[in-house]
């Protein structure tokens, strides 16, 4: 049973500079709610607990977040802007939380390892909060979770992109074994369009068996000299070891201007537009 979910959160996000000078992007809110608490909330829908952050710079907006703030719940008991608060206590009520801190940045691959002491020896996830996924009743989390129950495997959420952005992600390929499901025998980090073996795209959703950690320690540095998730699942797909799910559901790229504002558009007209309680917890 997976209980922990890890949320890589050092990079410097340069694409939102200035607001992620001195902040991490992943609290950039879409209308009311920062990405990370979306990304929680979905941890918690899966069942997944004990979430551990990978932070670097601007770390305490992100612990801060996951606190109590008693002068300012003091300030408004009482008054009707208390419930816009109810969502992130009961995140806090119902989940743990720890912190570690990449000091280097050597990439995605050198984030995840670097919270190796926070997850120890059980399979976990892993969320990239600006990867914002929606599917209701069952999140994308739940849906993998699910998965893993029956398959035991290292299993990423993928989606088709247009095959012009493959040098973008992590593209894997391999045979279908289900409508929804690849067994992936290779996997190669953002090829351009002419060698890309496919156009099935890596989105931030991971669920990795814990041997991913020593095949971490042992992979020399890969593209632009980073710590290569990719090339990590690569060696658990050589040996049949990692399934590629075609979730369902819809993923906004929020690292980038055009999916955070196309997120930010989507929530406003699914729940505020509608008139529905404004603005919600
Ligand atoms: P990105 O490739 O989106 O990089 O990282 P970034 O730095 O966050 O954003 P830009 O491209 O400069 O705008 C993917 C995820 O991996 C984490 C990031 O925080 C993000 O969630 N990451 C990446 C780390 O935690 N450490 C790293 O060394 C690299």
């Amino acid at each position: 049973m997976i209980r922990k979910c890890l949320f890589p959160a050092a990079g410097y996000g340069t694409r939102f500079l200035p607001a992620t000078k001195s902040m991490p992007k992943e609290m950039l809110p879409i209308v009311n709610k920062p990405l990370i608490q979306y990304g929680v909330e979905e941890a918690l829908s899966a069942g997944l607990t004990q979430i551990g952050f990978v932070t670097g710079r601007g770390k305490r907006a992100l612990e801060d977040h996951f606190d109590t703030n008693y002068e300012l719940e003091h300030q408004i008991a009482g008054s009707s802007k208390e419930t816009l608060l109810a969502g992130i206590r009961a995140l806090i009520e119902q989940c743990s939380f720890s912190y570690t801190r990449q000091t280097e940045m050597k990439g995605l691959g050198h984030a995840i390892l670097t919270g190796e002491p926070l997850v120890g020896d059980e399979s976990f996830a892993v969320v990239l909060a600006d990867d914002f996924c929606v599917h209701e009743p069952d999140s994308v989390l739940e849906q993998m979770v699910a998965l893993h129950e029956t398959h035991g495997c290292s299993i990423v959420a993928v989606e088709e992109v247009p095959w012009e952005k493959t040098a973008s992600y992590g593209i894997v390929s391999g045979e279908a074994v289900g409508d929804d499901l690849v067994r992936v025998t290779t996997m190669v980090e953002k090829p351009e369009p002419s060698v890309a073996a496919s156009n099935l795209a890596v989105i931030g959703r991971y669920l990795l068996t814990p041997d991913i950690f020593e095949i971490l320690k042992s992979i020399p540095p890969g593209r632009n000299g980073e710590i290569q998730i990719t090339d990590a699942l690569n060696e658990q797909a050589k040996a049949g070891q990692v399934l590629a799910y075609r979730f369902k559901g819809r993923r906004f790229d929020c690292g980038s201007i055009e999916g955070f504002v196309a997120a930010t558009n989507y929530i406003y007209q699914q729940h505020y537009d509608v008139g529905e309680n404004y603005p919600r917890p």
